[in-house]
């Protein structure tokens, strides 16, 4: 059967640099990606997502425990503001806090994430940024990557969209690790995004084993 395109109308939720928010909004400028970046969320209003969102003319909104104490409000106004903008796929790009259950009730299967290992391995609460690279050496894997995933009310948990592998080198650290993961998140996520808009990745069917691209980053 003939895969079905799906216009992605993209609401972005951010928390800090945004690297993988500005490595899709490039592909979509340059043609690579069809979809409509609507919208960029922020909690941190000092993030420099924020910055490259406004820099690239994409709406921008701070929300956040400041603006919205009662987490229920923040939810609700979270939801809010990507219905507001006719957001029809929730892409997580760094954000490090709990999307509510409104969020989440409201885009049923229309939230994904990226996460900088091998989910299901190195995933989880407490995961996150360096703490991933930390585990990944301590275990002596020998190989990481990144995984691009359905959100599931549950952290790093829901079906795996796709993955990209990067070996662990002799002599790696933490830092070393997540530059060369990072880089292939860069080309892991808006690549997955493209096979999402062709209807190569069907959300509401999603792959059983997706494909692991082994990528050496020699
Ligand atoms: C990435 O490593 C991503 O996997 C994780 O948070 C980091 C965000 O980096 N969820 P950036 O803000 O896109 O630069």
């Amino acid at each position: 059967m003939a895969p079905h395109p799906f216009p992605l109308r993209l609401g972005f939720l951010a928390s800090h640099d945004g690297t993988n928010l500005q490595a899709i909004l490039a592909e979509i400028e340059a043609g690579r990606l069809a979809a409509s970046p609507r919208l960029v969320i922020c909690n941190n209003s000092d993030a420099m997502a924020l910055r490259r969102a406004a820099a690239a003319g994409v709406p921008t909104c701070h929300l956040s425990g400041r603006t919205h104490p009662d987490p229920e409000a923040l939810d609700e106004a979270i939801l809010e503001a990507l219905r507001d903008h006719e957001v029809n796929l929730v892409v997580l790009a760094g954000y490090m806090k709990k999307l509510g259950p409104r969020v989440l009730a409201g885009y049923p299967r229309r939230v994904v994430n990226i996460h900088p290992a091998l989910l299901p391995k190195f995933g989880g609460a407490g995961l996150y940024g360096l703490h991933v690279h930390e585990a990944v050496l301590a275990a002596g894997e020998t190989l990481t990557g990144a995984t691009v995933h359905r959100v599931e009310p549950e952290y790093d948990r829901g079906p795996i969209l796709a993955q990209a592998t990067v070996p662990v080198r002799p002599g790696d650290t933490p830092e070393s690790l997540q530059a060369r993961v990072l880089e292939q998140e860069h080309r892991l996520y808006p690549q997955t995004l493209a096979r999402i808009a062709a209807g190569e990745i069907d959300l509401d069917h999603p792959p059983e084993s997706p494909n692991a691209t082994a990528r050496e980053t020699d």
